[in-house]
This record gives C-alpha cells, sequence and structure tokens, in this order.
C-alpha cells in the first residue's frame, strides 16, 4: 500500500527509483556507494527494495549508543536475511541461530568481531552490507565502524558496502574520503541521490494511493498536497493517510509542523535562531546576521555565524539560504 508509514521493502511497492535501482544494482561488487538524500525522502524504501534482489544485511543505526545496540541492530538484520544468510552462517562462532532468530557475541570466549563476520559472510558469494544513518554513530563507535569498513574496502574483495544518511554533510564528514584522519581517506565511492518527486510524479503518486485504497478524491485535494509538499514521499504519504482519516486540511498540516518543529528542538540555541531567521526570509549572510542580533539581542561574531549556517546545511535543512523541506521552514519559524 503507497499510503503505508512504514518504509516499502519491495521493488513492487516502490514508486519510481528505477534509475537509483540500476546505479545500485550496477555497483554491487564495488566497495562502497553513499545514497544521500534528505529526511522522508525515502532512502530506506529504496534500500530494502534493492536489498530484495540482493544477498546482505540492512542494519539501521538510528539509536545506536554503544557496543550493545550494534551487535543488537546488526542481529537484528542478519534474522531479517536469515534466509539467504543460514548457509554462511551456520556453525560461525559467535553466531547462534535460534529458530528464526540470529543472535551475536562480542565479548570473551566463542565470540565474533564485525571484520570476521563480514569475512564469514562473503567467503564464497558477495553480500551487501547497508548501514542506514550511519552518520548518527558517535565515537568510540563511529571509529570502529570505519576501521572495519576500511578493513573490509581493502582486504575483502565480495563485500559490497552501502551508507546512507538523511544528514548528507555529516554523512560525508563520516566517510571523510577528504580528511587525512580518516580511516577511509582517499577511498573511491558511488553516489546514489534520492531526489523529491516533480509535481508530476507527486500528483501520480497521490491518485495512485487513493486509487488503491478505492477512494475518490476531488482533484483540489491533489493539487493541494502536492503544493503544500514539494515531493517529499513521507509528507506525500502523511497527506494521503490523514486524507482518508477524515482530517481536514489544517490538521494535516499541523501534525507535520509539529512533527518537524520537534526534530527541529533538537537543534543548539544558535542553531535554532539562525533556522528561524532563514524561515523567515533571511537570504544572505548579512541579514542572516542582523535577523539574529535583532531577535537574541547580542551581538554574534562573525566565525560562530558561518559555523552555524555551515552546521546547518551538514545537517540537510538548509542549503543557500533556503529549506529543503518545506515544512521545517514553517516549523522553523514556531522557534
Ligand atoms: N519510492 C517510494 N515509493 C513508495 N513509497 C515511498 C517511496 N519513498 C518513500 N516512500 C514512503 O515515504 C515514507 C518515508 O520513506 P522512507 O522511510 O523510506 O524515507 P527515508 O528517507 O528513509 O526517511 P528518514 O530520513 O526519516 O529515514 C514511507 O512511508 C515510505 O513508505
Ligand atoms: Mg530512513
Amino acid at each position: 500500500m503507497l499510503f503505508d508509514p512504514r518504509p516499502k521493502s519491495s521493488r513492487k511497492e516502490l514508486f519510481d527509483r528505477e534509475k537509483q535501482l540500476e546505479v545500485l544494482d550496477r555497483s554491487v561488487g564495488k566497495p562502497l556507494i553513499l545514497v544521500l538524500g534528505i529526511r522522508r525522502i525515502g532512502k530506506s524504501s529504496l534500500l530494502l527494495s534493492f536489498l530484495e534482489e540482493w544477498r546482505g544485511v540492512y542494519i539501521d543505526l538510528r539509536g545506536v549508543r554503544n557496543t550493545a545496540d550494534l551487535y543488537r541492530k546488526t542481529s537484528e538484520g542478519l534474522t531479517g536475511s536469515l534466509t539467504k544468510l543460514k548457509d554462511a552462517l551456520k556453525g560461525v562462532s559467535g553466531v547462534k541461530i535460534a529458530g528464526i532468530e540470529v543472535t551475536l557475541k562480542w565479548r570473551g570466549v566463542d565470540s565474533i568481531s564485525l571484520p570476521r563476520l563480514i569475512e564469514q559472510l562473503s567467503k564464497k558469494e558477495t553480500v551487501v552490507f547497508i548501514l542506514d544513518e550511519i552518520q548518527m554513530l558517535r565515537p568510540p563507535l563511529s571509529y570502529e565502524l570505519k576501521n572495519t569498513i576500511a578493513y573490509a574496502y581493502d582486504n575483502v574483495p565480495n563485500c559490497t558496502f552501502v551508507l546512507s544518511g538523511s544528514q548528507i554533510g555529516l554523512l560525508k564528514d563520516f566517510v571523510g574520503v577528504n580528511n587525512p584522519e580518516s580511516p577511509l581517506f582517499g577511498r573511491y565511492y558511488t553516489e546514489v541521490h534520492v531526489e523529491r518527486f516533480t509535481g508530476e510524479q507527486s500528483r501520480e503518486f497521490l491518485e495512485k494511493g487513493f486509487g488503491e485504497l478505492k477512494q475518490r478524491v476531488d482533484q483540489s485535494v491533489i493539487e493541494k498536497g502536492v503544493a503544500l509538499f514539494d515531493g517529499i514521499p513521507g509528507w506525500l504519504v502523511h497527506y494521503g493517510m490523514s486524507h482518508i482519516e477524515r482530517k481536514n486540511h489544517d490538521e494535516i498540516l499541523q501534525i507535520a509542523v509539529n512533527t518537524a518543529r520537534n526534530e527541529l528542538l533538537k537543534l543548539n540555541q544558535r542553531e535554532k535562531q539562525v533556522a528561524k531567521a532563514i524561515a523567515n526570509g533571511a537570504e544572505s549572510w548579512s541579514s542572516v546576521r542582523r535577523l539574529v542580533e535583532e531577535m537574541s539581542g547580542e551581538i554574534i561574531p562573525r566565525s560562530t555565524l558561518t559555523r552555524t549556517i555551515r552546521a546547518l546545511e551538514k545537517l540537510s535543512i538548509i542549503q543557500d539560504y533556503r529549506f529543503l523541506d518545506p515544512v521545517y521552514q514553517v516549523a522553523a519559524k514556531l522557534l
């Protein structure tokens, strides 16, 4: 069902994205691929649908704070792909298969390290490791994982890593191919960009979604959704589903704005002020400075302002003094 709020997991369910799937399919066998796109644009849906036809693991790293979290998520990923990976996992020390569930042991006797797990899985056939929202990891886990990826890049020929994240600048910093300090310095990778739908595609997406649920809606309903959500599938799903639940237009927008606002509340004070200034129309460095200083009643050091704008860009919230998501812009005014 197109209006299902969960990520799609099969190519049959996926709307569009043929181009991206083709690049991904063609790139299996290469060591490193980056899949980039803002929040709700459909990265996880693309990755899961891609994996449908390959032997591999999907690991969602959102919320991973320590080693236990990392191995739990990896265990869940392996459980999800058990039918494809069973033969390679059977009898490996540190890996337990209980019914349909895989669990890993990472410390003590009979434990398994990530590099060894990767080697085991790619012994005979190519394996694809998909690591979603990897930029969220903090040290020391982020170093550990980067070292593991670098090790596999150099030493494990049958292994493809796909790294994905909604904070594009942070994801690129995480990989650090331009940073001599990074274990992945100088490594080549393939980039896949997940873009927003065009107006035409958004229209088709909504019509198809309502059609699947046998709902007849006015063309004006479709047009309002297209205009409001700028081709971001996650919001289009929210719009379609809320409309079916008989919510009115204002309510639908309100819920989306609240969701976005809660996400923006995680920013620090300066970032919030800068986001708010840009949301209110500041389109240049000096007009942002003027508005932020007016709002906060204090003088902002030049370097602080430049750094804060760059931070918002790395989080994929703004680019060239514009919001990448119109809902975020409305929400930022309310900060
Ligand atoms: N190509 C698509 N076809 C059908 N539905 C899609 C597509 N892309 C995204 N969706 C839907 O939009 C919503 C958001 O998609 P998804 O979770 O894949 O995006 P995401 O980029 O991973 O989001 P986040 O940044 O929040 O992790 C889900 O309901 C998903 O089913
Ligand atoms: Mg996702």
